[in-house]
C-alpha cells in the first residue's frame, strides 16, 4: 500500500492484513513506534470523528501531528493553490490525511507528493477509512465478513460511507438491501459495478418485513450540505427514523452501525439496546487508523 485513495484500492489480503493489525494493537499485541513520523491533517471540509481519531491514533503510536482545519488563516486565502499547498506540506510531515469537498482531490493530491496520502472523505466520493472500521466492526461483531445480509439505509446518493462499504464488501459474498427514497439511490454507475461482480442486491423504498433477516442495519444521514435544491432536503429528511419499536424480532447477532453523526435517523430510545453498536464502532476508528497509519509508514 502506497496511499489509500479508494476501497477500490485495496484487495481481500489488503482488508483481512488491516483487520488483524488493528486486532492486534487493540489487544496490546503489537505496538508500532511512529515516534519519528509527522502526520499532515488537512480537514478543509468539517470533521469530528475522522479528524481526531487520526488525530489519537497518531499520538497513541508516539507521532506527531500538524493540522489545517478548514481555510482560515491559512495561505489558501491569499489564493494559494491545493497543489501548493500540499508541496509545502510534504516538506514537513510523513503522511497527509486529507479530507476535502472535491470528489477526486484526495487522488490529485497523491499525484502532486511523494509521501503516503490517505483520503479521509472526498466530497460524495469514498471515505475508505470509516469503511476499513466498520469492516471491522463488523467482523468483532459477527465474527466474519462473509455471507451477510446488510440493509444500507437513508442518503445512498450523496453518503460516501456506504459508496465504500459496498466495495469492501464485496469480497465477502454479501446480500445487500439498499433501502433509500427514490431521489438518493444508489449511483448507477455502483450499480454497474456490483452488477459486473455478479453481487445480490435488492432496491426498496422501506424497511418493511425485512428487518428479522438482517445481520446489519447500517444507517447514514441524509446529507443536506449536498443538496443544490432546500426543498428538495425538506422533502427527504425525515425519510426514515429508527426506532426501538421496529425492532422486534431481531436476531441474536444483529447489529445497528451508522457512522455517524446522526441527525433524527436515529431515535435516541435505540442508544441503550444491546444492537445499537454505532458509539463502540466510533471507538473502533481509532484502532484501524493506528493500523492504516503504522502500515503505510511501513512501521
Ligand atoms: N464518520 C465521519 O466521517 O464522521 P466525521 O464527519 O465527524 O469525521
Amino acid at each position: 500500500m502506497q496511499h489509500l485513495i479508494s476501497m477500490r484500492d485495496l484487495d481481500s489480503v489488503h482488508i483481512n492484513a488491516l483487520i488483524e493489525r488493528a486486532g492486534l494493537i487493540e489487544s496490546g499485541r503489537e505496538k508500532p513506534d511512529l515516534s519519528s513520523k509527522v502526520m499532515g491533517a488537512l480537514f478543509f471540509e468539517p470533521s469530528t470523528r475522522t479528524q481526531l481519531s487520526f488525530d489519537t491514533a497518531m499520538k497513541r503510536l508516539g507521532g506527531k501531528v500538524i493540522t489545517i482545519s478548514g481555510t482560515k488563516g491559512t495561505s489558501v486565502e491569499k489564493g494559494e493553490t491545493l497543489a501548493d499547498t500540499v508541496k509545502i506540506i510534504n516538506q514537513y510531515a510523513d503522511i497527509i490525511v486529507v479530507r476535502h469537498y472535491n470528489e477526486g482531490a484526495a487522488r490529485y493530491i497523491s499525484e502532486q507528493v511523494d509521501i503516503p496520502v490517505v483520503n479521509a472523505g472526498d466530497g460524495a466520493n469514498q471515505h475508505p477509512t470509516q469503511s476499513m472500521l466498520d469492516l471491522y466492526s463488523i467482523q468483532k461483531t459477527q465474527g466474519t465478513l462473509h455471507n451477510l445480509t446488510i440493509a444500507l439505509v437513508g442518503d445512498l446518493k450523496y453518503g460516501r460511507t456506504v459508496h465504500s462499504l459496498v466495495y469492501a464488501l464485496s469480497a465477502y459474498n454479501p446480500t445487500f438491501y439498499f433501502v433509500s427514497p427514490e431521489a438518493l439511490a444508489m449511483p448507477d454507475y455502483i450499480l454497474e459495478d456490483l452488477d459486473g461482480l455478479g453481487m445480490n442486491y435488492t432496491v426498496r423504498r422501506s424497511l418493511d418485513d425485512i428487518v428479522p433477516e438482517l445481520d446489519i442495519m447500517y444507517v447514514t444521514r441524509i446529507q443536506q450540505e449536498r443538496f443544490a435544491d432546500p426543498e428538495e432536503y425538506e422533502k427527504v429528511k425525515n425519510a426514515y427514523i429508527i426506532r426501538a419499536a421496529m425492532l422486534g424480532g431481531v436476531k441474536e447477532n444483529f447489529k445497528i452501525l451508522h457512522p455517524l453523526p446522526r441527525v433524527n435517523e436515529i431515535d435516541t430510545d435505540v442508544d441503550g439496546l444491546s444492537c445499537a453498536y454505532y458509539f463502540q464502532q466510533a471507538k473502533n476508528g481509532v484502532f484501524m487508523r493506528q493500523a492504516i497509519l503504522s502500515t503505510l509508514l511501513q512501521q
